[in-house]
């Protein structure tokens, strides 16, 4: 039976009384954890979102009626007690912030009472996901899925409070807006007025805010949700939140300034980790080089070694190959993993394969100087020598040579070094390494489109000083683009945008737009460029992400209140979900039958 909580009102949260609250009466309100019958005494644990606290029901205290409800009492029952605070009568407990008080019950009143749930309302559950996500209601009662929400709370607090102390306005930009084909696939929402029109959900406000700045309001920001149709993995899904700004009259060093401050607040008040300013920053071009990746991450070695050179005269026909054919030979280095079983050897060259490579070279120095390797019989011993010395192998460790295109051996060896840190433990949640990676490359090659995409977007500054080989060769221009990196992760990015409507409109060329195709698109933008435009640029951090390195979550789902899964449907509320027919029927809607 459900009582009514009328004439009660709740004194404190479950884990707010301390030893300083002994001798006062309180009530508190909560969800039973656990109830212990030990014959005439019961003890009860109640929660809420600030910690346990244990209640004690005697019925010498509390009656004979309390007491017998109090028996009743299982797991998730919702209750209401008025107690006095006291010292622990039996052991403290440590584990507990409450460990040395309890509070003797004097009256109980049940204010809901629960079936037994599904999976049980623990720290570190070990119910499998998908079971957790259909309760999501229930999993959010985990006191460390509580704690993400708080710290995402704090975040953005934080934030409002430092970015207005900076002269930042908070505006917030339309979400049902026009359709862009550029970057990744928009949400489409059909319009009832325009039968066969649509609008788009935004995959960030750039646009907008860009027009902000237009129109004069100098520091915006906002806490953004965005759109994006694209293969979901654990640091993307397809709507999630940005912290969002844009700045007029500035350049790339006034962005990572006021973001460097920003973060270093963030990262004190929620961490207390203490960040030393300026960050780090790296071009993208040495990323590459060194790490193999846009997004390296720094908390350990094992950086690439480019033995192009070393091995250039070979007949190794691998290494030949992939330099005749334009590409590099590079190698990285597991010091120390000279032993590693030839089965875990072979599971490191199929995972390079996950990652297009042919194959993957290796060659293991032995304690004794000779080498255990898999193209050793392909070469001679000065050229093994300087090979090895090129690596800076030492007897016990391991070589792991990958021969292609730039672009596979990157990618291969990237993700090797990422994978092998993460088989020897190397990766610390509590290590926070900050990198800024700047001259990121304007335009990328789109086999599958053939013409140049924007690798950020279509508004981003190319670097003055390479401007002019936008015609002769678009693919080495710089952009005044960058990102914030932690820990391997794209945290946030950013650039400086174009505000001359020359530079813009060669831009659209160099991209394939016709004149009429940039208007049909972009034309409110570039109309607006036509009366007054100062200088701007911007940045944007994804939200989930920046919370989940901040609490050590493996995925954004764990900081997301309500996520989605894999293939982007709620195992909650079970959206998508097929609509009525007079709903389609409304907006012009017909729905062509799967032919599959
Ligand atoms: P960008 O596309 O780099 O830039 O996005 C900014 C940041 O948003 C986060 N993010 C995501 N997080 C979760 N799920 C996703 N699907 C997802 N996609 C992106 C990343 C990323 O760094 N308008 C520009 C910003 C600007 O130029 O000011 C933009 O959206 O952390
Ligand atoms: P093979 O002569 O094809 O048996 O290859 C000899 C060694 O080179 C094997 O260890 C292969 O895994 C490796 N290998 C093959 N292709 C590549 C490549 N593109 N990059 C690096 N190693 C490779």
């Amino acid at each position: 039976m459900a009582e009514s909580m009328a004439g009660l009102k709740r004194t404190h949260r479950c884990a707010e009384l301390t030893t300083a609250n002994i001798g006062e009466t309180v009530t508190v309100m909560g969800w039973v954890q656990k109830q212990r019958n030990k014959g005439g005494i019961i003890f009860v644990d109640l929660r809420d979102r600030s910690g346990i606290l244990q209640l004690i029901f005697e019925e010498t205290d509390c009656g004979k009626e309390a007491f017998e409800k109090a028996e009743k009492l299982r797991s998730e029952f919702v209750i209401a007690v008025e107690g006095n605070v006291e010292a622990r009568s039996g052991a403290v407990n440590e584990n507990l912030a409450t460990g040395a008080i309890e509070v003797r019950a004097k009256s109980l009143r049940i204010l809901s009472e629960s079936e037994t749930p599904p999976f049980p309302i623990e720290e570190n559950s070990k119910t499998k996901e998908e079971l957790r996500l259909k309760y999501r209601y229930l999993d959010l009662r985990r006191p460390d899925i509580q704690r993400n929400m708080m710290v995402r709370s704090r975040v953005t607090t934080l934030t409002r409070a430092f970015l207005a102390e900076e002269g930042f306005l908070e505006i917030e930009t339309p979400t049902l807006i026009k359709s862009t084909p550029e970057g990744a696939r928009d949400y489409l929402v059909p319009s009832r007025v325009h039968p066969g029109s649509f609008y788009a959900l935004p995959q960030s406000p750039q646009l907008f805010k860009q027009l902000l700045m237009c129109s004069g309001y100098d520091r915006y920001f906002q806490i953004a949700r965005c759109y994006r149709d694209e293969d979901l993995r654990a640091d993307r899904q397809p709507e999630f939140t940005q912290i969002d700004m844009e700045l007029s009259f500035v350049d790339v060093d006034d962005v990572l300034d006021v973001n460097e401050r920003l973060l270093k607040k963030l990262f004190k008040e929620i961490c207390d980790y203490d960040l030393q300013l300026p960050l780090q920053r790296m071009t993208w071009k040495e990323a590459m080089e060194r790490f193999g990746s846009d997004k390296p991450d720094l908390r350990f070695g094992m950086e690439l070694h480019n033995v192009s050179d070393v091995v250039k005269h070979t007949e190794f026909a691998v290494f030949k190959g992939a330099l005749e054919n334009g590409g590099s030979v590079r190698g990285i280095n597991a010091e120390g993993q000279g032993h590693m079983p030839r089965k875990k050897i072979d599971a490191l060259v199929e995972f390079a394969k996950g990652y297009g490579a042919k194959g993957l070279a290796y060659l293991a120095v032995q304690e004794d100087g000779s080498y255990k390797s898999s193209f050793a019989k392909f070469m001679t011993e000065e050229e093994l020598k300087a090979l090895v010395e090129a690596m800076e192998g030492k007897p016990g460790d391991l070589l792991l040579f990958a021969a292609d295109k730039d672009k596979v051996v990157f990618d291969v060896l990237g993700a090797l070094r990422l994978e092998i840190a993460k088989q020897l433990d190397l990766l610390k949640k509590d290590d926070f390494r900050f990198l800024w990676v700047t001259e990121f490359p304007l335009l990328e090659y789109s086999e599958e489109e053939d013409r140049y995409v924007a690798m950020h977007h279509p508004f981003t500054m190319p670097m003055e000083e390479d401007l002019a080989l936008i015609d002769t060769d678009p693919g080495a221009v710089r952009a005044k683009a960058y990102d914030i990196v932690l820990n391997g992760t794209e945290m946030g990015g950013g650039s400086v945008r174009i505000h001359q409507g020359d530079i813009q409109s060669k831009m659209f060329e160099v991209l394939g737009f016709t004149k009429e195709k940039a208007q049909e698109q972009f034309g409110f933008l570039l109309d607006a460029f036509k009366y007054g435009v100062p200088p701007h640029a911007g940045l944007a951090y994804g939200l989930d992400r920046m919370v989940m390195l901040m609490v050590g979550a493996d995925s954004i789902r764990d900081v997301i209140a309500f996520p989605k899964v894999k293939d982007a449907s709620c195992l909650m509320t079970e959206a998508p979900s097929p609509v009525d027919e007079k709903q389609l029927e409304e907006l012009g809607i017909g729905i062509v039958a799967d032919q599959d």
